[in-house]
C-alpha cells in the first residue's frame, strides 16, 4: 500500500536561544541553521524513512529545489508537489535550553494546493492507501472527501488547530491525531469528544489511543534528555501510518511510532531528524 500526503513543505530557519523572546525583547541567538520543515513534509520524511512508499502532494516556490532534493534523498515521491511563481513556505523557529519551541509559519505556496490538483494526485491511489492530512495547506477538506469517497484511510492531524478546517475534515476521517492542546481546543469548540478513532499525544506523558466505543490503549513516551522538540509530534504520526500501512497492529504501531518520536527529540532539526526503520528497532532492543 501507499501513504499519500496533502502537506505542507517549509525551509526551516532555526534559532537556539537562551529563552524565548518577550515582548519588546531583543535576544541575541546562539546558532542559526536551516533544514527542512513543514508538518506535511516532515510527516512525508517519517512515513518513508520508517519504509513506506509515500507521495507527497503540495505547493512550494521557485526556491525550492535543495528541499525538493532533500525529500527524495529520505525516498519521499515528489511527483505530486507543484512548483509555483510563489515563495516557498517558511517557518521561524526558536529553541529555547528546554528544548521548548515558538514558531512564526509565513505559509507561502503551501495554500495554492486545490481541489484540481489533490483529485490529479490521487488517481493512482487504491483503495486501502492512506492519505494524511494536516492544516498547513489548503484543500485538505476537499482532500478528505475525495479520499474518503476512494476508500483511502483519512489520517488527520489537526495542527495547527483551526476549528473550522476541523469541523469540515472530521467527516471524513478515520483516524485524527491531535497533541493534548489540540484536544482541549477541539472539546472546548466541540463541546463533545467526535465519536471518531482518535489518538492524543502528551509529549513525555505519552500517547493514547481512544475508540468510540471508550477503549483507550496507551503507550508511555520514552524517557530522552530532549534537545529540540520539532517535528516530534510530526515524525510520531509519520512513523505511525507506516507501522499500519505494513500491517502491524495498533499497540506496535504505537509502540514504534513512540520511539521514534523519542529519537527524534534527541536530535537537532525537524525533517532531518527523522529516524529510519533500524533506528527505531535498535532504540526498542536496548
Ligand atoms: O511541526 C513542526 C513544523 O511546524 C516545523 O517544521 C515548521 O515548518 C512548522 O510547519
Ligand atoms: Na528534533
Amino acid at each position: 500500500m501507499a501513504v499519500w500526503n496533502l502537506g505542507s513543505v517549509n525551509i526551516d530557519h532555526v534559532y537556539q536561544v537562551p529563552h524565548l523572546p518577550a515582548p519588546g525583547e531583543t535576544l541575541a541567538a546562539l546558532s542559526y541553521s536551516t533544514g527542512l520543515g513543514g508538518k506535511g513534509a516532515n510527516q512525508s520524511v517519517a512515513a518513508a524513512r520508517a519504509g513506506a512508499v509515500v507521495h507527497h502532494i503540495g505547493a512550494v516556490g521557485p526556491d525550492a529545489d535543495r528541499v525538493l532534493a532533500r525529500l527524495r534523498a529520505f525516498g519521499v515521491g515528489t511527483d505530486a508537489i507543484r512548483i509555483t511563481d510563489t515563495p516557498t513556505g517558511h517557518a521561524i523557529i526558536t529553541v529555547d535550553a528546554q528544548a521548548e519551541n515558538a514558531i512564526i509559519l509565513f505559509p507561502g505556496a503551501n495554500l495554492l494546493p486545490d481541489r484540481d490538483q489533490v483529485e490529479g494526485a490521487l488517481a493512482d491511489a487504491r483503495v486501502g492507501d492512506f492519505l494524511l492530512l494536516q492544516n498547513e495547506t489548503s484543500a485538505q477538506a476537499e482532500a478528505a472527501r475525495i479520499g474518503r469517497e476512494r476508500g483511502l484511510r483519512v489520517v488527520y492531524s489537526a495542527a495547527p488547530f483551526d476549528v473550522d478546517a476541523v469541523r469540515e475534515v472530521l467527516p471524513f476521517t478515520n483516524l485524527l491525531v491531535m497533541n493534548e492542546g489540540e484536544a482541549a481546543q477541539l472539546q472546548a469548540a466541540l463541546g463533545q469528544v467526535p465519536p471518531v478513532e482518535r489518538i492524543v499525544t502528551r509529549g513525555a506523558k505519552g500517547a493514547e489511543w481512544h475508540s468510540p466505543s471508550g477503549e483507550v490503549l496507551s503507550v508511555p513516551a520514552f524517557r530522552v534528555r530532549p534537545v529540540d522538540t520539532t517535528g516530534a509530534g510530526d515524525c510520531f504520526i509519520g512513523n505511525l501510518v507506516a507501522a499500519l500501512d505494513a500491517g502491524l497492529s495498533r499497540p506496535e504501531a504505537m509502540r514504534r511510532a513512540s520511539a521514534a518520536a523519542a529519537i527524534q527529540v534527541t536530535r537537532a532539526g525537524a525533517g532531518e531528524a527523522m529516524p529510519d526503520a533500524a533506528d527505531v528497532t535498535a532504540f526498542l532492543q536496548d
